[in-house]
């Protein structure tokens, strides 16, 4: 056989199976994605059983329970969009590898029981739009990593077991309405910074361990319509001690 036939041969089957690759990955997950999800997975303890389906083969096109997906036309894969987990009776812990999703616009993990504390990695994911994580034992700090989640428009970390300071580069994330983090043990001052979140409407940090004073700055916010800090240890608020809430509407 001449040499050139096998040239042929060869070249045909390479367009061939290029092609095959192209109309596969339009129904796959990005497999780095895929590894991140199995890294999620082995850091949760799934009591309930609710996450069975999640050792079928594909994320996305299997229809792992919660995992909700997009396809991205520039690189022919599925994407997880949003982790939809709430109430499945889920301890364990929150992985790193939360951060490694390039288009996650909602992460909802609320009212399940997950201890160990939020993965500064979270941070990487500046697409996202919700940070949900309400109603577990989660503790430790407030990553400061959260502030550059500049689209986020609302963060529900209330009736966990966070400590530690609020962060002064929460004011980074402008997009924000609603901080939801009452129901925890945050300490320190809250930082004057805040006040300069344009969006603020929602600002909810009763029942933490706040100290220091309440920054006048806040009644001046734009937005905001509710700001309440009962059960804290503040010093003086707003010259008003027995004040609970304020609703400024
Ligand atoms: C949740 O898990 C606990 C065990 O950790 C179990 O006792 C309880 O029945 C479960 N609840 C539901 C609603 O699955
Ligand atoms: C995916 O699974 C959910 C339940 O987890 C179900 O409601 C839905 O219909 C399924 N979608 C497809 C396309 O199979
Ligand atoms: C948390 O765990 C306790 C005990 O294991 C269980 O009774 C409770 O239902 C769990 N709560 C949630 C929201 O999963
Ligand atoms: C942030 O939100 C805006 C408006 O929805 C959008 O145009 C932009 O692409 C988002 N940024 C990122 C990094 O997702
Ligand atoms: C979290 O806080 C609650 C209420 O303060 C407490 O009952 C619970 O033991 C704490 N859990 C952990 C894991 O620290
Ligand atoms: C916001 O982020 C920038 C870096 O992007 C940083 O220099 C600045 O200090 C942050 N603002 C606050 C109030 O932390
Ligand atoms: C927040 O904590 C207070 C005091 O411990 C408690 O009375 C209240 O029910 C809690 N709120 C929620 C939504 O659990
Ligand atoms: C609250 O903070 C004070 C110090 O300001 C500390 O002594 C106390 O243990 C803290 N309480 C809780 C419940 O974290």
């Amino acid at each position: 056989m001449p040499r050139w036939r096998f040239c042929l041969t060869g070249i045909i089957l390479g367009v061939l199976s290029c092609h095959f690759l192209q109309l596969a990955s339009a129904q796959m997950t990005d497999p780095f994605e895929v590894d991140a999800l199995q890294a999620v997975r082995r850091a949760l303890k799934d009591t309930g059983k609710n996450l069975n389906s999640w050792k079928k083969t594909d994320p996305c096109v299997s229809n792992w329970t919660g995992v909700i997906c997009l396809m991205d036309p520039n690189d022919g894969f599925l994407h997880v969009q949003e982790l939809r987990l709430l109430n499945m009776n889920l301890s364990g812990k929150l992985a790193p590898a939360l951060g490694l999703f390039s288009q996650m616009t909602i992460l909802n993990f609320m009212w399940n029981n997950l201890t160990g504390s939020i993965p500064k990695e979270i941070g990487n994911l500046i697409t996202l739009k919700l940070l949900l994580l309400s109603g577990n034992q989660i503790s430790g700090p407030l990553p400061d990593e959260l502030g550059s989640l500049s689209n986020v428009t609302i963060l529900n970390l209330d009736n966990n077991n966070i400590s530690g300071p609020l962060p002064k580069n929460f004011a980074n994330m402008t997009s924000a309405r609603h901080f939801h983090l009452n129901n925890n043990s945050i300490s320190g001052q809250i930082p004057p910074e805040l006040s300069a979140l344009p969006q603020l409407l929602h600002f909810l940090l009763d029942n933490n361990n706040l100290s220091g004073y309440l920054p006048q700055e806040f009644s001046r916010m734009p937005n905001l319509r509710i700001l309440q800090f009962d059960n804290n240890n503040f010093e003086g608020v707003l010259g008003t001690a027995d004040c609970k809430e304020l609703f400024l509407i």
